[in-house]
């Protein structure tokens, strides 16, 4: 069973970075001079997935255009002779086949993800939530896939998170699977943004799953949980009692770029991997911190 499409939820409001998301959709701001939302699909794409299914919603064209041809664009700067910036443009416009379903109401991440049920069809696909960024050598979605492929069980990826962070994340509970070096898990819990006293452990699910289309069964059966949203951690719930949830402890930084300090650390960690700005951001960093 291959994994060939990716789920992108991108309906938010992204108040959390306003008043910069008044009238571009947040996953549109930049980490230097990428948006934030193609350094997901560029995970994607680094994993396989060979096509992109946005949940989107009103406002948010300029993603689906940014994974577009802009002819204007690409006519002025080839008339112009910019070589490199046209194959920067095209590389990003033939990176990956993409469609769009709307989520006309925002009723939770679960509603988002059984939107796309007729989009993604009867086969398994990967799920990616934007505000988390992670760098790894093997794409952290390729890691999971790699799980699902000798398994054939639905895998999130998850990281330890200090216990006092519980509560800004789904929480796994359940049992090392012998043999697999402390890298996987049989999930036999699955919380959303628990207390730290009665989360399950502090396992977290940074926004990374393969799933089957088992999971739109359960969603479709979900009813509003945590904040009053159709959660996708409920219906993830039901999975061990539905064939099964494995969580694989994933190798990789992650950034969550949802918070305004992450996106800050996301900035300058991205920026300290770029040859051409290495140097001189830590010469910045240095006076800056004098
Ligand atoms: C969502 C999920 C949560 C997950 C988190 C990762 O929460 O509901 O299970 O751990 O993303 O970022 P949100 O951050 O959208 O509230």
């Amino acid at each position: 069973m291959r994994v060939r499409k990716a789920v992108i939820p991108v309906a938010g409001l992204g108040t959390r970075f306003l008043p910069a998301t008044k009238a571009i959709p947040k996953e549109m701001i930049p980490i230097i001079d990428k948006p934030m939302i193609q350094y997901i699909v560029e995970e994607c794409v680094g994993a396989g997935i060979e096509e992109i299914i946005f949940v989107t919603a009103r406002g948010k064209d300029a993603i689906l255009d940014h994974f577009d041809i802009s002819f204007e664009l690409e006519t002025t700067l080839r008339a112009k002779g910019k070589a490199d910036l046209l194959k920067i443009c095209t590389e990003v416009s033939q990176m990956v086949t993409v469609t769009a379903v709307r989520q006309k109401e925002a009723l939770g991440l679960g509603h988002a993800v059984l939107t796309a049920k007729s989009a993604v069809g009867n086969e398994p696909f990967a799920v990616l939530l934007g505000d988390d960024l992670v760098v790894s050598k093997v794409p952290c979605i390729r890691q999971l896939i790699s799980v699902f492929e000798k398994r054939e069980q639905p895998v999130i990826g998850v990281m330890q998170v200090p216990r006092e962070e519980t509560g800004k994340y789904g929480i796994i509970g359940g049992k090392e699977i012998a043999g697999s070096g402390g890298k996987l898990i049989q999930v036999k819990t699955m919380v959303e943004k628990p207390k730290p006293a009665s989360a399950p452990s502090n396992l977290a699910c940074p926004g990374r799953y393969v799933l089957t289309p088992k999971i739109f069964e359960l969603l479709e059966k979900t009813k509003p949980g945590a904040g009053g949203e159709i959660q996708l951690t409920d219906a993830l719930a039901k999975l061990p009692d539905n064939g099964g949830l494995l969580a694989c402890i994933f190798d990789g930084r992650r950034y969550d770029t949802g918070d305004k300090l992450g996106y800050i650390e996301a900035t300058i960690a991205f920026a300290l991997q770029r040859p051409e700005f290495k140097k001189s951001v830590r010469e910045l960093l240095t006076r800056y911190s004098q």
